[in-house]
């Protein structure tokens, strides 16, 4: 688990086929906001990467290296991108040309193993896709044990530590019906962590959230970043994202139009653009 953090370079850490997800999380509680973490390795690198759907060109060459421990905010406009962003960082969206590569793994590569990939990366959308017809430990002990075949009883094991960071222990036998909209999403983030993905990717996890929801959410998320996982948030709560991030980028018309410490992107922000849309959101 543990990484050194000491290396300077930005080179993409070479795939290590004993471990599937031990890089991303940088050693020792690294995510505290305001500290720009860029000395740890590369676990994203992106570069040049666009994306056109039909005539469309939505993502108009993107560059962005994600270091273990970062916990990077984006933040833009609807329309801006930042979803087919996140997509191509997990193979949901192929890159029309560009390259993402992930741990190491080029996700353009045709030789690479996407869900290898998909494992390393934990995604948590808007809408919780829980399971109806299973319990809340079921959708947990899934993919572990299909994917990963994790022994059952070691699953359930796995399912109610998760539970428990993210509050909901007693939940474990209950049917997602019958939770609320923010116990859902709690749940949706236990199952994504029950992979042990290294990187952690959000989009609007709290957008479909009745307001009195949104906190303990955005608790679990902030544990997360305390913990040190790396972590990509789309997201709208503005305050959160000053709080929790070690870097800030704000995205318009598919490009990065500005990026920097939550300080400077709330505090000082250069670009008319991020100012206009800062002047709507505050
Ligand atoms: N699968 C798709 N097919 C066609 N257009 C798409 C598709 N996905 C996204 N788009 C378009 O790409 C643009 C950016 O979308 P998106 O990445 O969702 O932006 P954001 O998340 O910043 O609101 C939008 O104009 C959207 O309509
Ligand atoms: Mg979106």
């Amino acid at each position: 688990m543990s990484e050194t953090n000491e290396n300077e370079t930005v080179q993409p850490v070479t795939p290590d086929k004993g471990s599937t997800a031990g890089a991303g999380v940088a050693g020792g509680g690294a995510g505290a906001a305001g500290a720009p973490l860029d000395k740890g390795p590369v676990v994203i690198d992106v570069r040049g990467l666009r994306k056109t759907f039909g005539k469309t060109e939505v993502l108009k060459g993107i560059d962005c290296q994600v270091h273990a421990g970062e916990v990077i905010s984006i933040i833009g406009p609807s329309g801006a991108g930042k979803s087919t962003f996140l997509r191509c960082l997990n193979g949901l969206d192929t890159p029309t040309s560009g390259s993402v590569v992930v741990n190491g793994y080029d996700i353009a590569d045709p030789k690479t193993d996407i869900d290898k990939v998909r494992a390393q990366i934990g995604m948590v959308f808007q809408h919780f896709n829980l399971f109806p017809n299973m319990t809340v430990a079921e959708n947990i002990m899934l993919a572990p044990t299909l994917i990963k075949k994790v022994p059952a009883d070691k699953a359930r094991a796995r399912a109610v530590e998760l539970l428990r960071t993210v509050g909901l222990e007693e939940k474990i036998d209950a049917n997602p019906e019958s939770l609320s909209g923010g116990q859902k999403q709690r749940v949706a983030i236990a199952r994504s962590l029950a992979m042990d993905p290294g990187i952690m990717l959000f989009d609007e996890a709290t957008s479909a959230l009745d307001p009195e929801m949104v906190g303990d959410v955005l608790q679990v998320i902030r544990d997360l970043a305390n913990k040190g996982m790396t972590m990509l948030l789309v997201t709208h709560e503005m305050a959160f994202a000053r709080e929790v991030s070690t870097r800030v980028i704000f995205t318009d018309a598919g490009v990065i139009e500005e990026e920097g410490t939550p300080a400077q992107v709330f505090g000082n922000p250069q670009s008319p653009r991020l100012r206009s849309f800062l002047s709507k959101v505050l």
